[in-house]
């Protein structure tokens, strides 16, 4: 039997180079190893005020990314979260077992609601109670992403170990695997950010859907410092991300990143790194093309997707249910 991986994206923004070197590239690496289930979770994306055409096509939009970027339907299942509405229902119960002193740990809830205030809304608070009961439905052993979501995901698993304490073995708790490089990919314009879906300036973040000219134009313009060499130093964080980013790409040792530019300057490297990117992004875009060029083609995996997750989502569901006592 093969472990089950689960991970999910929010189909909000745009799906950019640190949610592809992060996570995706890694589900798409995996799929042989692990059984797969990957998830477009849209009712998070409604924790914020969303245009409900764009969110509509950004559904669309998100999941034939997935599947140019190589997440094959048959071997992995790719569905929508509001298609499985267990995943409603098992947020609620774990809303009554997860204490408010674990979620007002939250750190990307602290950084979220610092912006907005009042005008916040409860979903966002219950995010992470929503994300573990996508992880929890799926007997889940491992999550892959990015640094970011850790704490989510040992929310979900912390979460999970109280339930069983209380009522026996239910749920299996789920490990985070974060990749060794390219978990933090940082923002172009400013390398002290991490690089984000949600409304930042064009120069932010490259996105997998942009040209060849875009892509160069936002690498030759990524924020560095007034030093010519070029070497993995943290204390320089827009050289030492692009350096990251090209390494996650290309999968070469630091040592010799560093020594093919070794004597060069900042924008040579930008060239080889805008070429790197632009070919690392072009099979994936021509894929894009083929299938939406399909109608109907992605409605239908994610039906199909659903219609698999559905009844792995409902036992576990009626499971909890009978333990706490409804129904
Ligand atoms: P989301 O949509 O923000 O991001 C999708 C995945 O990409 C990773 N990621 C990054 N990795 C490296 N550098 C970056 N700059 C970067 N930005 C994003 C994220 O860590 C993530 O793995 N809450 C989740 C979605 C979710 C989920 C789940 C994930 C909902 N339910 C259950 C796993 C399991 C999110 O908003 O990811």
């Amino acid at each position: 039997m093969k472990k089950r991986v689960f991970s999910g994206i929010k189909p909000t923004g745009d799906v950019h180079i640190g949610r592809y070197l992060g996570a995706i590239r890694h589900w798409v690496s995996m799929q042989d190893d692990y059984d797969n289930i990957f998830c477009i979770v849209d009712m998070h994306a409604i924790t914020v005020p969303q245009d409900p055409r764009v969110l509509n096509a950004k559904i669309r939009e998100f999941a034939g990314l997935l599947l140019a970027a190589g997440i094959d339907p048959e071997r992995s299942i790719v569905f929508m979260q509001s298609h499985v509405s267990a995943h409603a229902e098992l947020a609620w119960i774990l809303n009554c077992f997860i204490p408010m002193g674990w979620m007002y740990r939250m750190t990307q809830f602290k950084e979220k609601a610092e912006k907005e205030k009042e005008q916040v809304s409860v979903g966002l608070f219950d995010y992470p109670s929503l994300m573990a009961a996508d992880i929890l439905l799926y007997k889940t052993d491992a999550v892959p992403v990015g640094e970011d979501q850790k704490q989510h995901v040992e929310l979900a698993r912390d979460a999970a170990q109280r339930f069983n304490n209380i009522y026996g073995e239910t749920f299996v708790l789920p490990e985070p695997l974060i990749p060794d490089v390219g978990a933090r990919i940082m923002g172009l314009d400013d390398p002290t950010k991490k690089m984000s879906g949600s409304e930042m300036g064009a120069g932010h973040s490259i996105n997998l859907l942009d040209s060849p000219d875009m892509i160069r134009s936002k690498i030759m313009k990524a924020t560095t410092d007034s030093r010519r060499d070029i070497l993995f130093d943290e204390s320089r964080p827009g050289i030492f991300n692009l350096l990251t980013i090209y390494e996650t790409i290309t999968g070469e040792e630091r040592k010799d990143i560093e020594a093919k530019f070794e004597g060069k300057g900042y924008s040579d490297f930008k060239e080889a790194l805008a070429e790197t990117v632009t070919e690392c992004l072009r099979p994936l875009q021509e894929r894009y093309r083929e299938l939406t060029a399909e109608p109907g083609r992605i409605d239908s995996i994610l039906k199909e997707g659903a219609a698999k997750a559905r009844p792995i989502a409902e036992k576990m569901l009626a499971e909890v249910k009978k333990k706490v006592g409804l129904g």
